[in-house]
């Protein structure tokens, strides 16, 4: 902690209420060295005039502290696209910020660590998209937001995973391509009677749940929920009592009755769902995303100051990729 960040009287004063609501998942010990930075940050953003957005797999601390767009990636594309702000900085990975960018040019987009990337959108190039098209001429390619700007400059259509079947069925047609998460395709093909050309990618953090831990936890909790994200291998959603985008698992969580809930995702969700669902006992054997993970506040605090890490982005990508993007949120959740 530099110099200036003390955990003055002012500091406490400005956090107590905070730390109140977040302490069940950041010890005591902890508190005098994180709260210093929500409070720089939180002035800094004001007085810069920059937007803070976060995806739901982002720390309490980050989340609750400092964001001021919390959502899904749908919800983030959507609410960043309305964002009145010059600068809006990216609590995610770089395809979030990437999406911010293209749906707002014009605009500066921060993200923390810039090297924060995901298996998924790693997974594919936009030639693998160039040659796929050549394989199946006049097919339509749907695309999850989990990839690239050059990868979406091919795309005809983007979708989440809270909106991905009726994408898909928004098409009208008997075949569509559906890039580049394997699992995610098999989910929605379950869903749906359009023939689905899929690809090899798969998320890191979801493609290591199992059936075994779910029938292990269920012996453990007999009234267990298990409620799954489309990322999972077709086992596990199988296994599960709902699947859906992070943002639908959060409204199943508000809406039930359950004591007992898996949320089979990454790690800070239940701490974050955990906060206003206190009466909740969220089991977790959770998996954690180290490319979210790279966004700390330290981090945060570093790029308001300096504004740097700036997501660049070539102009005709962008016009190319754009259309993909508003197409998605014309269809909606
Ligand atoms: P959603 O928030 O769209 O469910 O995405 C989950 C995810 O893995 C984002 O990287
Ligand atoms: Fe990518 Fe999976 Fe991490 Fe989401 S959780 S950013 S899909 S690696």
């Amino acid at each position: 902690m530099s110099s200036e960040l003390k955990f003055s009287s002012e500091v406490q004063g400005y956090t107590n209420d905070l730390y109140k609501k977040i302490e069940g998942s950041i010890p005591k010990i902890e508190w005098p060295t994180i709260a210093p930075y929500i409070y720089e940050i939180n002035k800094l953003k004001k007085e810069k005039g920059i937007t803070i957005l976060a995806h739901n797999y982002q720390a309490p601390e980050i989340f609750y502290g400092v964001a001021d767009i919390v959502g899904d990636s749908l919800g983030l594309a959507i609410d960043g696209s309305k964002v009145k702000t010059d600068t809006i900085l990216m609590c995610g990975v770089h395809f979030m910020a990437e999406t911010a960018k293209i749906m707002s040019p014009e605009k500066k987009i921060l993200l923390p660590d810039l090297s924060a990337g995901c298996s998924l959108a790693e997974s594919i190039t936009a030639e693998d998209v160039r040659k796929l098209k050549k394989k199946h001429p006049g097919v339509p390619v749907v695309t999850y937001v989990n990839t690239s700007a050059d990868v979406k400059a091919e795309t005809d259509i983007c979708c989440t995973s809270a909106n991905a079947v009726k994408i898909v069925e928004s098409l009208n047609v008997d075949e569509v391509i559906f890039l580049p998460d394997e699992y995610l395709a098999k989910y929605v093909s379950t869903k749906t009677k359009v023939k689905i050309i899929s690809w090899k990618g798969k998320c890191e953090v979801h493609e290591q749940f199992t059936e075994n831990e779910i029938t292990e936890l269920r012996e453990r909790y007999p009234n267990l929920k298990v409620v799954s994200h489309p990322e999972c291998p077709p086992d596990v959603i199988k296994a599960s009592d709902f699947t859906g985008s992070t943002g639908s698992m959060i409204d199943y969580v508000k809406k039930s009755k359950d004591k007992d809930i898996f949320l089979v995702t990454e790690c800070s969700m239940s701490d974050n769902v955990q906060v206003e669902n206190p009466h909740i006992n969220f089991v977790k054997p959770c998996n954690l995303c180290p490319h979210m993970k790279k966004i700390t506040l330290q981090k945060i605090l570093n790029s308001l100051k300096e504004e740097k890490n700036i997501i660049e982005i070539d102009k005709e990508i962008i016009s190319k990729a754009r259309g993909s993007i508003e197409k998605m949120i014309a269809v909606g959740r």
